[in-house]
């Protein structure tokens, strides 16, 4: 039965480069569609880029360019990177389009009639400077758990602590650096709170969502589920409410309406019937193809919105995890952040893509992308291997027997090596519907196994008869003949396998071969009395040196952030003394043996400093910055020789060094191994 599937992968934000990290997806999803075709189904993959939101809208204004401008820039960009990596999408569209307008109108239109929108006025971090609401993102300020600075509004690099921007200390605007206001607005929002019934039915109906997807959804569920703040006041790029002047559509609205923005641009290119695929009862199978990390939104907010507003819902969807690179997050200044268009400048496509489906499995285990068994793989397995298959087999066809594939391996003078080669001919065949399954079920790893293994055995074979052994006697012919047919087959039989992976290569097969383009079930069937074209490689090894001219081009200086304008007065520096003047001063390391409040003083701690000899009694104005207990066993630096000064809870015989002013206290600590009584000098 011919299936109807439309597939989709998650739409890459139009303000950034491809990199390997978004490959993981689309050369998964690019992988099960090929599949789905090469089995003769009706399959389609849409994708397109994510356009909207304030982060493109700055960009732009960086750039000094429209928002359009730069979409239209990045899209180009986009496809030329997906082309490169095979990645074949039926349709690349944008968000930004007329079908997305119309379709993003229509849900929310009909949700709203659905009584699932409300309006609610909230307070937001406001940029006076800039005209402009900030997104958690771009205000930035102290942790207010650790009290790390230039933390983004929403969690704490340092501590992982997550809160509200509200909660920042002494915020600023990542974009003017003016300090943000509080101010009102009214929003809209998706009633969330009211879908649960439906989305826990939904969710935990099998085959929609992974087990761990489905964990996490339990998650959430028992966290509550609050209603999806829709709107976004002006200045925004993006689709304007209707009826709201001013207020736009968050970019998660009408992100995911993209894909049948997309779809609908294609079905009206191929005269298809979309509402065959987007009504209630439609027989179309829609699969989305995400990260992990955008879980939410597509399991969630999306089949609540296609549900209350008339329209079928997914059959599943399927999240994979983050690619690490040598066991480590992609980093920039490591040269492991790397892109599409650098790693096309040195490497081929199709390992990165063999490789990717040797590692992925149909669970969102992040994977990893260790350069040296990546090398030692693709070289191992595909050039060793599997194209060592062609390369041992077609020089006998083509010098022998003009490039002739035997009219039949079943011939009498092959006899004796009749059982083998059927044997192994079953086993090749046999073993197309559990390789078969695997792919649907999104198990690359393990269908790149079996392929391997039987790699293995084609090779054993090879070495077990010597066709090299049988040139050599002239009487031999018709069985070199026979094995190198067959082993020709066997390695067209291989290649139909590869074929979801390896799609550049079968073409390349397909034209070494002669024939026409190899679908699944051609496996079935030899290739007999046939002639083929001279071989030429079909691929060469990885040389790691190409390796580490792509990670040196990804190298980059990660830029420290300018030192933002101090938030206190800095004195003028004093006149100028000599060094005698300096020398009168003695400065001594001290320990801080002990350290009280002061009964009634405001400001002073009472300080016991050990000089190493003698211990001294210091009243000190550091109440406001430090707790006596914190400071007790720290070494600090005196100034030993000043006069001693009665004060009213007693006498003070010299004074600790601290910095400060208007931007807080802090008492110098030197580092580890003074010893207290040293000089300063
Ligand atoms: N624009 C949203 C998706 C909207 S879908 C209606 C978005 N864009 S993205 O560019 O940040 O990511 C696109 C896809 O690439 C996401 O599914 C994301 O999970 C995936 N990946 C981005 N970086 C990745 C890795 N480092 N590793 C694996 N996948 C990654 O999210
Ligand atoms: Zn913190």
């Amino acid at each position: 039965m011919t299936r109807k599937i439309l597939v989709t992968s998650a739409l890459p934000y139009a303000n950034g480069a491809i990199h390997l990290g978004h490959l993981v997806e689309y050369i998964q999803t690019d992988i099960w569609v090929r599949f789905q075709k090469s089995r003769g189904h009706q399959c389609h993959y849409v994708c397109a880029d994510d356009t909207h939101g304030t982060p493109i809208m700055l960009r732009a204004e960086k750039e000094g360019i429209t928002p359009e401008a730069l979409i239209a820039r990045v899209h180009g960009e986009h496809l030329r990177d997906f082309t490169g990596f095979h990645v074949a999408f039926d349709n690349y569209y944008s968000t930004n389009s007329p079908e997305n307008r119309d379709f993003a109108y229509d849900i929310y239109g009909k949700l709203k009639a659905n009584d699932k929108i409300a309006k609610k006025t909230i307070s937001q971090l406001f940029d006076p400077e800039k005209q402009m609401f900030l997104p958690d993102r771009f205000v930035k300020g102290e942790c207010p758990k650790c009290g790390a600075k230039d933390q983004y509004g929403d969690n704490c690099e340092v501590c992982s602590a997550t809160y509200a921007p509200t909660e920042l200390k002494n915020p600023y605007s990542a974009v003017s650096g003016a300090t943000p206001v509080l101010r009102d607005s009214e929003h809209f929002f998706f009633k969330l709170g009211e879908c649960e019934d439906f989305l826990k039915s939904w969710t935990t109906t099998p085959g929609k969502l992974q087990q761990e997807a489905a964990n996490k959804m339990q998650e959430w569920f028992e966290s509550g589920l609050t209603d999806w703040d829709i709107s976004r006041d002006a200045p925004y790029f993006g689709f304007e409410i209707p009826d709201a002047p001013g207020k736009y559509f968050y970019v998660w609205l009408d992100a995911p309406v993209g894909y049948m923005a997309s779809h609908k641009n294609l079905c009206d290119r191929l005269g298809l019937d979309f509402d065959s695929y987007w009504r209630k009862d439609s027989d179309a199978e829609l699969y989305h193809f995400i990260g992990k990390d955008i879980l939410y939104f597509h399991s969630l907010f999306w089949p609540a919105m296609l549900e209350y507003s008339g329209y079928r819902t997914p059959t599943a969807i399927y999240s994979h995890g983050f690619l690490t690179v040598d066991g480590a997050k992609m980093s920039k200044s490591r040269g492991t952040f790397i892109t599409a268009e650098s790693y096309l400048d040195h490497l081929n496509p199709e390992w990165l893509r063999y490789y990717y489906a040797a590692k992925l499995s149909n669970t969102a285990e992040d994977i990893d992308l260790n350069l040296e068994d990546f090398t030692a793989r693709v070289n191992s397995d595909l050039i060793g291997k599997y194209v060592n298959i062609a390369s041992r087999a077609a020089g006998f066809i083509s010098k022998r027997f003009a490039g002739r594939l035997h009219s039949g391996v079943f011939e009498a003078e092959t006899y004796a090596l009749m059982p083998a080669i059927v044997a192994l001919q079953k086993k090749l065949q046999g073993a197309s519907d559990t390789i078969a399954s695997l792919f649907e079920a999104r198990e690359y790893s393990r269908a790149i196994r079996e392929i391997m293994a039987l790699t293995d055995e084609v090779n054993q074979y090879v070495d077990t008869v010597k066709p090299w052994e049988m040139a050599k006697h002239p009487e031999q012919s018709g069985n070199l003949h026979a094995v190198c047919s067959f082993l020709i087959n066997a390695f067209r039989i291989l290649t139909i396998y590869l074929s979801p992976v390896l799609p550049k290569l079968a073409n390349d097969v397909e034209a070494f071969l002669n024939i026409a383009p190899l679908q699944w079930s051609d496996a079935q069937h030899l290739l007999l009395d046939h002639t083929i074209n001279s071989y030429s490689h079909l691929m060469v090894r990885i040389d790691p040196k190409n390796i580490a001219a792509m990670i040196e081009a990804n190298v980059q200086v990660v830029e420290t952030p300018a030192p933002a304008a101090p938030a206190y007065e800095i004195p003028a520096i004093s006149e100028t003394i000599s060094i005698d003047d300096f020398m009168k001063v003695d400065l001594r390391i001290a320990r801080i043996a002990d350290a009280q409040h002061v009964a009634g003083a405001e400001k002073l701690l009472q300080l016991t400093l050990d000089l190493g000899n003698e211990t001294r009694n210091v009243f000190a104005g550091i109440k406001s910055a430090y707790k006596p207990e914190d400071l007790i066993g720290k070494h600090t630096v005196m100034v030993a020789n000043l006069a001693a000064r009665k004060m009213k809870f007693g006498l003070s015989e010299g004074m600790v060094l601290a910095a400060g002013g208007d931007g807080g206290l802090y008492i110098l600590e030197p580092h580890e191994g003074a010893k207290p009584g040293m000089r300063v000098k």
